[in-house]
């Protein structure tokens, strides 16, 4: 989301419906609070079963209301849904959802949800048969086309011993979703495809060439898109950390790999960020079975061959076939006796020949891994030069999603 829209204190009602995940639902409260926000919590009575109202009042600095008949004088049922600026459910049950869908109004968290005007953002959280019942399909699908967002649940441990999807999504991820639905939508309707993190070139079945990327720039790119409004392609190679909800997610491994995918998503990509670290070469073969030591106390010597350079493979099929496409590049540079990090920065946009290149430098303890960056972002035509001095990864995402729609206009 945008800076202003970040640091703007919201009234939030985040509605919490009777199911066992209630009660991660207090670290959303936190997050929340924490951010400055005002959450006035509305539990319906089964969800008071679960985490009851001291816990709530406690976390959100306001008094409960949960009942239609609490504080009547002051029309809560109304009062509430008008003066929200975001509704989050938390989880979102499946009788909820069927609530919800059909109108109804028979307590204080429906009331809300009928009188908001604002965006409702819903969290299912259920076992995986209720969610994959068509009856409550029906139900989401109802939602979504009336314009509320509903969360895909996460893939996972669900209540007693059962896995599977239904599972209420991390916290942070409903917070990200939920506010960057009042975002900006400045890349809506925008087809973009980022890559992320770095490959893996195998010598054998266990050993591999790989690079130290943790894929936490190519994740920011993936979630600020979102929140902006665009449909997100995130090719990840060996991501460490968690994939953003929201964003269609395709794992690769190799080089190779990657530039398959990366081709076939490319496409019909408005944008393409090439945030991933690839390697430049990978063994001539791979062993099939795991490299043994040699008897005689000799080295092995490995022959490496070059992989294919997937951003130029791209510029080269853009200017043929599609050339209103942005490509975007990352040049991790340590800079060195022959120039400035600046300087090889400049050098690789001319000769990658995309139209925008993000320069970030790399060493130990610098970018790779770290929450924060540093870039220089530099565009080929017209030649122009912006300089992010240290901030988040995310801040880092935005700015580059700024030059990248500048580019377009
Ligand atoms: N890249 C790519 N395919 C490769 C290697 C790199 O598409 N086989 C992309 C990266 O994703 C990045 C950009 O090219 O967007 C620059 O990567 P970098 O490693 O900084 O540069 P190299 O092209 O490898 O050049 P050099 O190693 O000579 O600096």
């Amino acid at each position: 989301m945008t800076s202003a829209a970040r640091s703007k204190s919201l009234n939030i009602v985040l509605g919490v419906s009777g199911g066992i995940a209630a009660y991660k639902v207090a670290s959303i409260l936190r997050l929340l609070t924490e951010a400055g926000h005002n959450v006035q919590v509305v539990p319906t009575p089964a969800a008071l079963n679960f985490v009851g109202s001291a816990t709530w009042e406690a976390l959100s600095g306001n008094p409960l209301i949960s009942e239609v008949w609490d504080d009547v004088a002051d029309v809560p049922h109304v009062r509430i849904g008008k003066a929200a600026d975001l509704v989050i459910v938390a989880p979102a049950t499946a009788d909820l959802l069927s609530r919800a869908a059909s109108g109804a109004a028979n307590d204080l968290l429906t009331n809300v949800l009928l009188t908001a005007t604002c965006p409702i953002v819903f969290a299912p959280a259920m076992h995986t048969e209720m969610w994959l019942n068509p009856a409550t399909q029906v139900n989401v699908a109802t939602l979504r086309s009336r314009g509320s967002i509903v969360i895909d649940p996460a893939d996972g441990r669900l209540t007693g011993s059962d896995s599977g999807p239904g599972r209420l999504p991390e916290a942070e991820e409903i917070v990200s979703v939920a506010m960057g639905v009042l975002s900006e939508q400045d890349l809506l309707g925008q087809d973009i495809v980022i890559t992320a993190g770095g490959t893996r070139e195998f010598l054998d079945p266990v050993r591999f060439l790989g690079n130290s990327s943790s894929g936490k720039q190519g994740v920011a790119l993936a979630v600020a898109a979102r929140d902006r409004g665009a449909k997100v392609t995130l090719i990840c190679a060996n991501v460490s950390v968690s994939m953003p909800a929201g964003v269609q997610i395709e794992n690769v491994i190799t080089g190779d790999d990657m530039h398959a995918a990366v081709l076939k998503a490319s496409m019909t990509a408005d944008a393409i960020v090439m945030a991933a670290a690839i390697a430049d070469y990978k063994p001539k073969s791979t062993q099939s079975a795991k490299m043994k030591k040699s008897e005689d106390g000799s080295s092995p010597r490995i022959e490496l061959v070059r992989t294919t350079d997937i951003l130029a493979d791209l510029v080269t099929h853009r200017n043929t076939s599609h050339p209103d496409q942005v490509i975007v590049g990352f040049a991790a540079e340590t800079g060195d006796t022959q120039g400035s990090v600046l300087e090889h920065g400049v050098a690789k946009l001319q000769r990658k020949g995309c139209d925008l290149l993000v320069i970030n430098e790399v060493g130990p303890n610098l970018a790779f891994g770290t929450d924060d960056n540093e870039v220089t972002i530099l565009t080929r035509e017209p030649a122009s030069q912006t300089t992010v001095s240290k901030t988040s990864k995310t801040q880092i995402a935005h700015a580059i999603w700024d030059a990248v729609i500048a580019l377009q206009q």
